[in-house]
């Protein structure tokens, strides 16, 4: 059974926080900020949820695919920013778009994780478990972000993007992927959640928020998402020529133009969103390639390229037609 993207929809608090405005809390500039990384703005929650957001890009993917919430058979949340831990981030969104007949779970793959979910979700359509699913990459950052690390907390933004894919019989059967972990690496960028207090035990306090070797992703990024392509587009049976577009995740300009260069495709291929939402996180690519479908630099019958790195660490690709 193939996978076919049939509808996107995608979700961004009102906040609109430029890097003026963060020059004013903190020790940074905006020229130091958009020469590093491409960012002018980001979105910031001032109260709106994963669960509010994920669930507004749904309700808007599923339009776009002209679906009902009952349709709908699975619904997967990539998040690292849940408001709790149970229940599920996913079984909230179904709760909230009344999706009664959904399967419905968290992946944490923090950055990678809307290409980790998309996998998830063809693996189940091409084995015949399920017919359809609502693939959502959904972060508030900004709550789990040390706002006195000036180094990491500039980065980020809030949002949410989905995608309704369906089994389509007449598709081409051309939804491909790789995806890759390497736990011995994940102190480079690490979140801890709560300490363990019970009668038995009682942990150090330790700090709530993201810290980041921000050189080392840099690293790891410029090195590995290349290769990861490269796999991709060989596992496939194509070359980059064949890509009409790269959809990648949005963690920093710098990242993305060294891609450019090495595959000697313009930037006008590399479409790029960081400069007004930041990067954030699971959303960046379902975010992007939303507004590349609505704008028309992604039309149907395209062949889309997307990678995606992150904490873990984790890197993923695919490759599909829209
Ligand atoms: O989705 C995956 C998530 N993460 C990433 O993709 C991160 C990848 N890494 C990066 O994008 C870059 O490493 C950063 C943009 C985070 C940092 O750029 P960098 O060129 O690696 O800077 P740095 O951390 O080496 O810092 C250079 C200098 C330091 O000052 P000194 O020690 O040279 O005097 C920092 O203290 O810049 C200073 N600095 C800042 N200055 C003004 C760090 N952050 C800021 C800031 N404003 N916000």
């Amino acid at each position: 059974m193939k996978m076919r993207i049939l509808g996107t929809g995608s979700s961004l608090p009102k906040n609109l926080v430029t890097n003026d405005d963060l020059a004013k809390i903190m020790d940074t500039s905006d020229e130091w900020i958009r020469e590093r990384t491409g960012i002018r703005s980001r979105h910031i929650s001032t109260g709106e949820t994963v669960v509010d957001l994920a669930t507004d890009a749904c309700l808007k993917a599923l339009e776009n695919a002209g679906k009902k919430p009952e349709d709908v058979e699975l619904i997967l949340v990539a998040t690292v920013s849940p408001e709790v831990s149970i229940p599920s981030a996913a079984c909230q969104v179904q709760a909230k778009l009344n999706a009664d007949n959904a399967a419905a779970f968290d992946i944490n793959a923090a950055c990678s994780g809307f290409i980790f979910a998309l996998t998830t979700a063809n693996a189940y359509i091409q084995s015949g478990m399920f017919k359809n699913a609502l693939v959502v990459g959904a972060e508030v950052l900004s709550k789990i972000m040390d706002w006195n690390d000036r180094g990491t907390c500039i980065l980020f933004g809030d949002g949410a993007g989905a995608v309704y894919v369906e089994a389509d019989e007449n598709a081409e059967n051309d939804f491909c992927s790789v995806i890759h972990s390497n736990g011995k690496k994940g102190v480079v960028l690490h979140c801890p959640t709560r300490d363990i207090k019970n009668p038995w035990y009682e942990q150090e306090e330790t700090v709530k928020f993201v810290s980041m070797d921000g050189r080392e992703v840099f690293k790891f990024a410029v090195s590995q998402v290349p290769l990861c392509l490269e796999e991709v587009l060989e596992k496939a049976n194509i070359t980059k020529d064949d890509v009409d577009m790269f959809v990648l995740h949005q963690a920093n300009l710098r990242i993305i133009s060294s891609i450019s260069k090495r595959y000697e495709r313009g930037m006008e291929f590399f479409p790029c969103n960081m400069d007004r939402v930041g990067n954030m996180s699971s959303a960046s690519i379902p975010v992007l390639l939303d507004e590349c479908h609505r704008n028309g630099t992604v039309k149907k019958g395209m062949k889309i390229a997307m990678a995606g790195f992150g904490a873990g660490l984790t890197y993923g690709a695919a490759v599909f037609t829209f």
